[in-house]
């Protein structure tokens, strides 16, 4: 955090990861609050890294850049901006310069708005301590940031943690809440810190459904009371087979949700197909393999095609050779990101001019 050169008064980076749910976030209530809870884990190697200066006083205006140009998506964090602005009243008084850029390409199918939102938030929320004179490391700056991302990107704001989260009211534990997203740290077996993701690319260019249509399709779902039965249900196995090390139940769950999910977009209207033949196949072939090498791999899946195949540390030489030898053919010119679960954000000192 610096207040540093005579133009800039306030500076703040971050990298934030992305995340994949297990347990997935799928329909609105009100404002950005989610129709279930939901369950994710931050990765590690796909990040956003982004830079806010907020320059002069005088009439707000955002000049936005994505990997050194401006970008159209500049608009959307300017509604953002005035969506927050309403806590924080000093966002309009001052003119933005913001830089971010992804680790990951964007053809990867992995969700940027998680890992955007949530480098964005922390930024301006580090700044919001700043300028009402708190400590930067006061603990309620992780929950304010998570807040503030939710505002942005609901998938977001499970992104400002390491390991896991939860987000959205649960009978878990009474700290969960639609506002914000919560870590879970406390009793979790030690083997799902050992999680990775190989996230097998099977289309690049399938257009995902965005999240403002596919999320409204929930709305008058025929399975809505279902679906959110279901994601409460889902939500407390999946915390109990984590605490206890079952990974039967585990792979039960998340399987389960990955399909309910897709499930959801194929009886909606309109109807949904993102699955491709090939993520079908991955996903066949992942279930065989845990049959045969009697080897815990499980599957899960984003608003696209694109399997992620989740496994553990301990099964990291058989699993990456049974991708080489049995999966990759079915991927996009053979295509696939190595990831795993991640230690989530970091504070990004700037280097001096
Ligand atoms: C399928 O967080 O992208 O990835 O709040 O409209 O930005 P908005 O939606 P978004 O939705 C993510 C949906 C999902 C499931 C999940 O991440 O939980």
């Amino acid at each position: 955090m610096t207040g540093t050169t005579k133009h800039v008064h306030w500076a703040s980076k971050w990298r934030c990861p992305s995340n994949i749910a297990l347990v997935k976030y799928w329909g609105k209530r009100d404002f950005q609050k989610p129709m279930n809870p939901s369950l994710s884990f931050v990765l590690q190697n796909a990040f956003t890294e982004t830079s806010v200066e907020l320059l002069k006083e005088g009439e707000q205006k955002v000049e936005f850049y994505f990997e050194g140009a401006p970008s159209a998506f500049g608009d959307r964090i300017e509604k953002f901006l005035h969506t927050i602005s309403k806590q924080m009243p000093w966002i309009h008084k001052y003119n933005f310069r913001i830089h971010s850029h992804n680790s990951f390409p964007h053809s990867a199918g992995i969700a940027s708005s998680a890992s955007s939102f949530g480098a964005l938030a922390l930024c301006i929320t580090e700044i919001d301590f700043a300028i009402s004179g708190r400590e930067p490391d006061h603990p309620d700056l992780w929950l304010k940031a998570s807040e503030i991302a939710r505002l942005g990107s609901g998938s977001a704001c499970r992104s400002v943690y390491p390991g896991f989260a939860i987000w959205g009211q649960t009978q878990l534990f009474e700290s969960c809440s639609d506002e914000h997203a919560i870590m879970i740290y406390e009793g979790i077996h030690p083997a799902f810190y050992g999680l990775r993701d190989a996230i097998l690319m099977v289309d690049s260019g399938t257009k995902q459904v965005s999240s403002s249509v596919g999320h409204e399709l929930m709305n008058d779902h025929v399975f809505q009371r279902a679906r959110i039965g279901q994601a409460h249900q889902n939500i407390n196995e999946l915390y109990l087979a984590m605490l206890t090390g079952n990974l039967e139940s585990f792979i039960e769950v998340v399987e389960n949700e990955a399909l309910s999910l897709h499930a959801m977009m194929m009886t909606s209207n309109p109807s949904f197909i993102l699955l491709k033949p090939n993520s079908l196949e991955l996903i066949s072939r992942i279930r065989r393999f845990r049959e045969r090498a009697k080897i815990p791999v499980l599957f899960t899946i984003d608003a696209g095609p694109n399997i992620h195949l989740l496994y553990f540390k301990k099964n990291e030489l058989d699993v990456k050779a049974f991708i080489e030898r049995d999966l990759l053919e079915f991927c996009e010119d053979g295509n696939w990101i190595d990831d795993r679960i991640g230690k989530g954000p970091v504070r990004v000192v700037a280097s001096p001019k």
